[in-house]
């Protein structure tokens, strides 16, 4: 009954990092697109998302394993499958019925073919009258809808989304969404079938036939759900809130980023990313959790709602605070530890010291850190030997990401101080300016 568009065959893709080594970015990911269907992907950052879609799309090529497009094997970009990206890469040069054009220019189709094609396409994703506009003189929204535009005049049998509402604010890019769900529904565009790489856990599931759920450090699909649900759908209806709640439970199980899980527990290694979790975020939630209407133990979703945290943060929060042993993650709930109610009844100081203690024990980066330090508390440390150190397991980005990450939380649990001048870490001062 299904008619596979787009097959990835146990594809695996590996990166070699500036210092020389290899990482496995996607190993044995496989994964069929549908003709009919609308796919979500979701996934931590760094789970090798981006990655795929640029292997279906034919941009980069796989390491192993196959790809095969209407049952052929991929080779290079295919004309029938067009990709937006995130940032919205227009020629800032040129307006925008030429930012539309180009893909058919590159084709070799004629100026007025060209600028008919381009036209329509302006005029469904809603530009019409900004033909001759500069990329600069466009709002967020409509630079997007640009990069749409420039996707949908090919006529794609698949398009390819990655995270194309996520530099959008919430309202704009809800609305460019239902517009695509118009064109889809209604059969205004040739488009066969849809992969959508989402951190909107709530977009993923009003959208989608199946939402695919991605493991990281390698990156392969882990879960999979299918979403039933007649459209248009009703964010508010029960069905909807419990298919969102399961989805935010396959997020977090086995959580806290490339965290080995151990039962309930989470062991980080030294070399492994650590979630991008704000110390102020994490409180936050801390103090939310322990009063009503939770008393201890929140739906992921709801707490999402009372926050208005993106899931990206939630979930960054949710594994930092799970790495720390303040909560535990039960299929989509938090639940609040003793030591997490211990850290909520105590001020400031002892706060600090809770805090220092649960990193030293949990992370091993910030430990390493320290420890460093102690051994020459005269010396400053300079935050160049942790990057290069780091550059062992991650990406440059993850690097300075799990860095910065570690920096801020060693400040506030006191281990270390940190010069943003220099870059250099050390010893905190002794509290000798105590006269207040
Ligand atoms: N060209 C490259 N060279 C080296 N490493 C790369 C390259 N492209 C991606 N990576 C690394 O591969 C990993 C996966 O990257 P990818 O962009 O696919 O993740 P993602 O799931 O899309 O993340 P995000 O949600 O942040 O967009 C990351 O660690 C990234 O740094
Ligand atoms: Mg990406």
């Amino acid at each position: 009954m299904n008619t596979p568009v787009v097959e990835l065959q146990s594809v695996g893709k590996t990166f070699r990092l500036a210092d020389g080594k290899d990482r496995s970015v996607l190993e044995a990911v496989n994964f069929t697109l549908n003709e009919g269907e609308i796919v979500s992907l979701l996934g931590k950052s760094g789970s090798g998302k981006s990655t795929m879609l640029r292997i279906m799309a034919g941009l980069i090529p796989a390491d192993s394993g196959s790809v095969l497009y209407r049952g052929q094997p991929l080779f290079g970009p295919a004309d029938g499958i067009s990709m937006v990206f995130q940032s919205f890469a227009l020629f800032p040069w040129l307006t925008v019925q030429k930012n539309v054009e180009l893909g058919l220019e590159a084709k070799g189709i004629s100026a007025k073919e060209r600028s008919e094609k381009a036209e329509a396409a302006i005029e469904l994703i809603g530009l019409s009258g900004f033909e001759g506009a500069l990329p600069r003189e466009l709002s967020g929204g409509m630079r997007q809808r640009v990069g749409i535009a420039r996707a949908l005049v090919m006529e794609p049998e698949v398009l390819l989304m990655d995270e194309a509402f996520s530099a959008l604010d919430v309202l704009t890019g809800e609305r460019l969404r239902e517009d695509i769900m118009e064109l889809w529904e209604t059969g205004k565009i040739p488009t066969k079938a849809i992969l959508v790489v989402s951190h909107n856990i709530e977009e993923a599931v009003m959208m989608s036939d199946r939402v695919l759920v991605f493991a990281s450090d390698p990156g392969r699909v882990r879960d999979e759900l299918q979403v039933t649900l007649v459209r248009p759908r009703n964010v508010e209806s029960l069905e909807v809130r419990d298919l969102i709640d399961k989805v935010y439970g396959l997020m977090t199980a086995g959580s806290a980023r490339s965290g080995r899980v151990t039962g309930k527990e989470i062991k980080l290694q030294l070399g492994d990313r650590l979630p991008e979790a704000e110390v102020s975020h994490m409180e936050g939630i801390l103090e939310l959790l322990v009063n009503e209407p939770f008393l201890g133990r929140a739906d992921l979703p709801k707490l999402a709602e009372e926050t208005e945290f993106s899931d990206e943060e939630l979930l960054a929060v949710s594994s930092a605070l799970t790495l720390l042993g303040f909560v535990h993650l039960d299929q989509g709930d938090i639940i609040i530890n003793p030591l997490g109610e211990q850290y909520v009844q105590a001020n400031n100081a002892e706060r600090q010291v809770i805090f220092g203690k649960q990193l030293i024990e949990n992370v091993p980066l910030i430990a390493y850190i320290r420890q460093g330090l102690e051994k020459d508390p005269s010396g400053d440390l300079h935050e160049d030997m942790f990057i290069r150190l780091l550059r062992f397991t991650l990406s440059e980005g993850a690097a300075i990401s799990a860095l910065r990450v570690a920096i801020e939380w060693g400040r506030y649990g006191d281990l270390f101080e940190y010069e943003f001048n220099t870059g250099t870490l050390n010893m905190p001062k002794k509290e000798e300016t105590s006269e207040e």
